[in-house]
C-alpha cells in the first residue's frame, strides 16, 4: 500500500484552524430565533405551574413552550439504531412529569440569545416534587436483570465450568469490590441544533455522531417520512458517544422552529451538557480471582452493576473482556442495572470495556502481588491459545507482542518490585501496567465515488468525523484503491442524504465505512476500464478488460511500458463522471469463525507526593495490536488522546450528584475535574506489526475506544506500587493515598 500507511496531515486542518469549519451552531438561517431550554429544579414529581404569560410580554420573546401548549407528538417507533432495546425515550414536553433533575420543562424562544436567556432565568416553575433515587448503592435501589442484554453487545449472565467453586478451592484468591463514579462527556463542542421548516420538509443542521440515525428518529417522532429530514453536520467539536443519541434538544429545536414558523437556533449550555445528554453509568463491579501457587488462574467471578433510568434500560459490555482476555477453565460473569431516577446513561469512550477492565486489571494486579510474580509474567501464564468463551480463534491477537514493545520503550526492567521500594527525592515512584482490548467490529456501509472530469474523484459517505481524523483517513483509503495522489480525491461527509454508514462510535468507522469506500473505488476503476475499452479514440478500445492493468491511476495494457490513461482521460471524452455507490459489510462466515477484537498493553509511571497527597503521572507508554495503522499520525493522537481520558478517569472526572434533588452539584469545568495541559506528560503510543487477513479487506481492526481501555487501571496500579495502598474506587482522591 502506498498511501494507507503514511502519516499524512489531517486535510481538514487549515479549516479548522482559520475557522472555516463550521460547527452546528456556526449555521445561521434567515429570520432565525434563539431558543433557551429551561431545565427542571425538581428531581421527581410533576410541574404545577409555569408563569408563562409574565414573560410572554418579556423584551423580544416570541414564545414559550410548555407542556401546555406544545404539539403534541406521535413519537412513533423506529428501527432502533442506538437507543436503548428495552423502554422508551423521554417524551419532551408531552405532560406534567418531572422523571429527573435537569429535565427540559419549557422553552423559551427569542429574538436574540441574551432575550432568550433572560426571559428563561425569569420563568417562575413550581412543582410538587418526591425525593428521587439517585444512589445505585442505596439499600431501596432494587437491581434488574437487563432484559436485553445478550441481544445486545452487553451480556448478562454467562458461565463456563464452576467458577464459584473454583475460586472457593484455588490456592490463592483476590475477592474485591471495585467502584467507578459517574462520568459525563464534555467535549469542547457543546450540543447545538439549528431547525428550519420548509412546508412538512425539516433541514437539521446538527451535532451528531449518527446522522441517518438523527433523520430516521426525529422523522418518527414527528411522524413524517425519513426523506423529509436532513441531517447536516460536516464538523464535530469533540463527543465521546455524547452524540450517537438524538437527545431531547433537537426534539425542542424542530418544535420549536415548528411553533413559531421560524428557523430556531438551540445550543445547550455547559450545566445543561449534564442533564439530558447521557453520562458514563456509576459501577460496582466484584472481581473473584483464583489462582495456582504458579500463577495459573483456575476460576474467575465477575460481577457487574451499572446504572439507568427509570424509563429506558441502557446496556454496556461491562463484563464482556473478562470472557476471553485470559485462558481459565471457571468463569462466571454477570451484569445487573439499578434503575434510577436520573436520565438515561449512554455510551462513553470504551463504554463498557473501560469500566469491566479497571475491575478486571486491578484484580489481576493484586493477584500479582500475592504470587509474588510479576504482573506482565501473570499475564503470560495465562495468555489463552483461542478465545475460550466462544471457543473461536482470535483473527490475530498480539497482547504479548504489545507488552513486550512497550515494557521495553517504558523501562519495566529497572522496576522494584516491592511497594513504596521507588523513590525520587521525597517522592514515591509507581510503575503500573494493565492491559487494553476492545472488539474489532463491522457494520454494514455504504459509499459513493464520482471520477469527475477534471481528474478529481468525489467521494461521499453519510459518516461523521468527532475527531479521530475522518476525513483524512477516509481521503486515504480512497486515494489507495483508486491509485490517486489524495490531493486529487474530495471526500465528503456529513449529510444524511449522502449513502448510508452505521454511527461514528464503536471504533467501527475505518472497518465499516473505508470498506465500502473501498469497493466503491473498485467497482467506479472497473467501470472507467470498461468506458475506455469501448471508446474508438482511446488507444484501448476493443481490447478486453482482463487484458489492462491499472497502476498508480493509469489504465494500460498489462506488461505494456505505455503511460496509460488516466480516469481524466478516459471521463474527459463525454465529460459524464464514473459514478459507484457500494456497500460492504462482513461475511458471516467470517464473523461465525474467528474472535475479533484488538489488543493493547499500557504502563503507566505516578509520582506521589505524600505530604500532601498530590498523584502526578509522569509519563504512559501504550502498545497496540490494531491491524494496519491507516495514519500513524492519526493513530498516535486517538491514543494520547485517549490515555488523556484514562488519566481524568483515574484521577479527576466524577459528576457528583445531591442525593436530596438529584442535582449534579459540580455540573460545570470549574468543578468537574478533568485534566488540563498541565497535567499532562510525555506520552506515547506505539503499534505493533500486526497482520489480521480476516477482518476487513483493509486488515484494520479500528482504533479509538481502545486507546481509554487499560489507563486507569495501569494509573491504579501504578499507585498501589507506589504506595503499598490498594484504591479500589475510582477517581483516586488525594485524600486516598495519605
Ligand atoms: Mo464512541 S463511545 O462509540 O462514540
Amino acid at each position: 500500500m502506498s498511501v494507507i500507511g503514511k502519516p499524512m496531515n489531517r486535510v481538514d486542518g487549515r479549516a479548522k484552524v482559520t475557522g472555516a469549519a463550521r460547527y452546528a451552531a456556526d449555521f445561521n438561517q434567515p429570520g432565525q430565533l434563539y431558543a433557551v431550554i429551561v431545565s427542571a429544579t425538581a428531581g421527581l414529581g410533576r410541574v404545577t405551574d409555569i408563569a408563562a404569560a409574565e414573560v410572554e410580554r418579556a423584551p423580544g420573546v416570541v414564545a414559550v413552550l410548555t407542556h401546555r401548549n406544545a404539539q403534541k407528538l406521535p413519537y412513533l417507533p423506529h428501527k432502533a439504531g442506538i437507543d436503548p432495546a428495552v423502554g422508551e425515550r423521554l417524551h419532551v414536553l408531552q405532560d406534567d412529569n418531572v422523571r429527573f433533575y435537569g429535565q427540559p420543562v419549557a422553552l423559551v424562544v427569542a429574538d436574540t440569545l441574551d432575550h432568550a436567556e433572560r426571559a428563561a432565568a425569569a420563568l417562575r416553575i413550581t412543582y410538587e416534587s418526591r425525593q428521587p433515587l439517585v444512589d445505585p448503592t442505596d439499600q431501596r435501589a432494587e437491581k434488574i436483570i437487563p432484559e436485553a442484554a445478550n441481544r445486545t453487545r452487553a451480556l448478562a449472565d454467562r458461565s463456563r465450568g464452576d467458577a464459584d467453586t473454583a475460586v472457593a478451592r484455588a490456592a490463592v484468591r483476590v475477592d474485591e469490590t471495585y467502584d467507578m463514579a459517574r462520568e459525563n462527556h464534555n467535549p469542547m463542542e457543546p450540543h447545538a441544533t439549528v431547525a428550519a421548516w420548509n412546508g412538512d420538509r425539516l433541514t437539521l443542521w446538527s451535532k451528531s455522531q449518527y446522522l441517518v440515525n438523527e433523520q430516521a428518529e426525529i422523522a418518527a417522532i414527528f411522524g413524517l417520512p425519513a426523506e423529509n429530514v436532513e441531517v447536516i453536520c460536516p464538523f464535530i467539536g469533540g463527543a465521546f458517544g455524547t452524540s450517537l443519541r438524538t437527545w431531547p434538544h433537537v426534539t425542542l429545536a424542530a418544535l420549536a422552529a415548528r411553533h413559531v414558523g421560524r428557523p430556531v437556533k438551540l445550543v445547550l449550555t455547559r450545566k445543561q451538557m449534564f442533564f439530558t445528554t447521557g453520562h458514563r453509568p456509576r459501577t460496582r463491579q466484584r472481581v473473584a480471582l483464583g489462582a495456582t501457587p504458579e500463577g495459573r488462574l483456575t476460576g474467575i467471578i465477575h460481577e457487574g452493576m451499572g446504572e439507568t433510568s427509570r424509563y429506558e434500560q441502557f446496556m454496556e459490555a461491562l463484563t464482556n473482556v473478562t470472557d476471553y482476555l485470559y485462558s481459565c477453565p471457571n468463569v462466571r460473569t454477570q451484569y445487573r442495572l439499578t434503575q434510577l431516577d436520573t436520565g438515561t446513561p449512554n455510551h462513553m469512550r470504551g463504554p463498557g470495556e473501560a469500566s469491566g477492565i479497571f475491575a478486571l486489571e486491578s484484580a489481576m494486579d493484586e493477584l500479582s502481588y500475592k504470587l509474588g510474580i510479576d504482573p506482565i509474567e501473570l499475564r503470560r501464564r495465562n495468555e489463552p491459545q483461542m478465545d475460550e468463551a466462544e471457543n473461536k480463534p482470535f483473527s490475530s491477537r498480539s497482547l504479548m507482542q504489545c507488552y513486550e514493545l512497550a515494557s521495553e520503550r517504558f523501562g519495566w526492567a529497572r522496576r522494584t518490585p516491592e511497594p513504596r521500594s521507588m523513590r525520587d527525592g521525597r517522592l514515591l515512584i509507581g510503575m503500573g501496567a494493565a492491559t487494553a482490548t476492545y472488539p474489532a467490529f463491522h457494520a454494514p456501509a455504504s459509499a459513493r465515488v464520482r471520477l469527475l472530469a477534471d481528474g478529481i474523484a468525489e467521494v461521499e459517505a453519510a459518516a461523521s468525523d468527532m475527531g479521530p481524523g475522518t476525513y483524512t483517513s477516509m481521503t486515504q483509503v480512497a486515494a489507495e484503491f483508486l491509485g490517486l495522489p489524495p490531493e486529487q480525491v474530495r471526500f465528503r461527509l456529513g449529510r444524511s442524504d449522502y449513502p448510508q454508514t452505521p454511527s461514528h462510535g464503536g471504533s467501527w468507522t475505518m472497518a465499516s465505512v473505508g470498506s465500502a469506500i473501498r469497493a466503491a473505488c473498485v467497482e467506479a476503476q472497473a467501470q472507467a476500464a470498461r468506458r475506455a475499452v469501448a471508446d474508438a479514440n482511446l488507444p484501448v478500445f476493443g481490447a478486453s478488460v482482463n487484458d489492462l492493468e491499472w497502476s498508480e491511476g493509469r489504465l494500460r495494457r498489462r506488461g505494456e511500458a505505455a503511460t496509460g490513461l488516466s480516469y481524466q482521460d478516459i471521463v474527459a471524452r463525454t465529460g459524464v463522471p464514473v459514478e459507484a455507490e457500494r456497500s460492504a459489510e462482513r461475511a458471516s462466515e467470517v464473523a461465525e469463525r474467528y474472535s475479533m477484537h484488538s489488543f493493547g498493553a499500557v504502563f503507566a509511571e505516578v509520582a506521589i507526593d505524600l505530604d500532601v497527597g498530590t498523584i502526578r503521572v509522569r509519563r504512559i507508554v501504550g502498545a497496540y495490536g490494531i491491524g494496519r495503522v491507516v495514519n500513524p499520525l492519526l493513530a498516535r493522537s486517538q491514543c494520547t488522546g485517549g490515555m488523556i481520558g484514562g488519566i481524568g478517569m483515574a484521577l479527576m472526572e466524577r459528576t457528583v450528584l445531591d442525593a436530596r434533588d438529584g442535582r449534579p452539584v459540580n455540573a460545570h469545568m470549574a468543578d468537574y475535574l478533568m485534566p488540563v495541559n498541565l497535567d499532562i506528560p510525555k506520552l506515547e503510543a506505539l503499534f505493533v506489526d500486526e497482520v489480521d487477513p480476516h477482518v476487513n479487506p483493509l486488515g484494520a481492526k479500528g482504533l479509538g475506544e481502545i486507546a481509554l481501555v487499560g489507563t486507569a487501571p495501569a494509573i491504579a496500579n501504578a499507585v498501589f506500587h507506589a504506595t503499598g495502598r490498594r484504591v479500589r474506587a475510582l477517581p483516586i482522591h488525594i485524600e486516598d493515598v495519605l
